[in-house]
């Protein structure tokens, strides 16, 4: 009887010291089977692509991009600006709405301005303190440029522009080229881009 004291009072002091500490250490794993092993978890990336693999499905509209992206991109207009035959499409290959065009203002804003400046001018802050001068986004040149050329300049950067690939899905650079557009046309319109029957509401 005495013994079974003793052993019920062991477990309890046993039990007790399992309770109420913190540890940043993992929990002693008395058998670890093969718990930690190298191997795929359903659902995740492969780390290596088995040779062959066909990718399938593409990301949605604004869904956050992945640095492993391995969307299938069949649609080679809307993904990489460009036609099957390589040239940069002439003009955005997605319907341009108003929802798209604020959308486009907004990220135009966050992630250009602070080198183009809100107008496209060029002098934005990092600029002022020291980064090159972009050019301007109206200049002769960037008006006649394929609409696939800003898109790629935004995907992939040039020259002393780094690229944005990885903050701006493809839907949000397609909706800053519309605005890069609309901004021009700021720039460039004349009293006759404006229809006539709204002519006598201009000041
Ligand atoms: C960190 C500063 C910086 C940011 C941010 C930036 N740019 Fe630029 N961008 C530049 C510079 C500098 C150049 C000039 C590159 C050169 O010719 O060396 C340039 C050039 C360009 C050009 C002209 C390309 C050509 O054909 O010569 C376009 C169009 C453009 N940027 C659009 C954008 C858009 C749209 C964004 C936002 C997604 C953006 N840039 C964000 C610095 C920036």
């Amino acid at each position: 009887m005495k013994k079974m004291g003793l052993f019920v009072l062991a477990c309890a002091v046993l039990l007790s010291g399992c309770r109420g500490d913190r540890s940043t250490k993992p929990p002693i794993h008395l058998n670890p089977n093969m718990d930690w092993q190298a191997k795929y978890k359903a659902q995740s990336l492969p780390l290596d692509l088995p040779e062959g693999v066909v990718a399938w499905g593409d990301r949605t509209s604004f869904s956050k991009p992945d640095s492993r992206d391995t969307y299938l991109k069949k649609d080679s207009a809307f993904y990489f600006g460009k036609l099957p035959s390589g040239q940069f499409v002439p003009r955005i290959p997605v319907k341009v709405t108003e929802a798209m065009l604020k959308r486009g203002q907004e990220r135009y804003n966050i992630y250009c301005s602070v080198c183009h400046a809100q107008s496209g001018e060029g002098r934005g802050l990092v600029v002022q303190r020291g980064y090159p001068l972009p050019p301007n986004l109206s200049d002769e040149r960037l008006l006649t440029v394929e609409d696939g050329h800003i898109f790629d300049v935004i995907t992939n950067g040039i020259r002393n522009m780094p690229s944005y690939r990885k903050q701006l899905v493809e839907s949000d650079r397609w909706a800053i080229v519309a605005y890069v557009r609309a901004l021009q046309k700021m720039k460039t319109a004349t009293v006759d881009d404006v229809p006539e029957s709204q002519r006598g509401e201009l000041r």
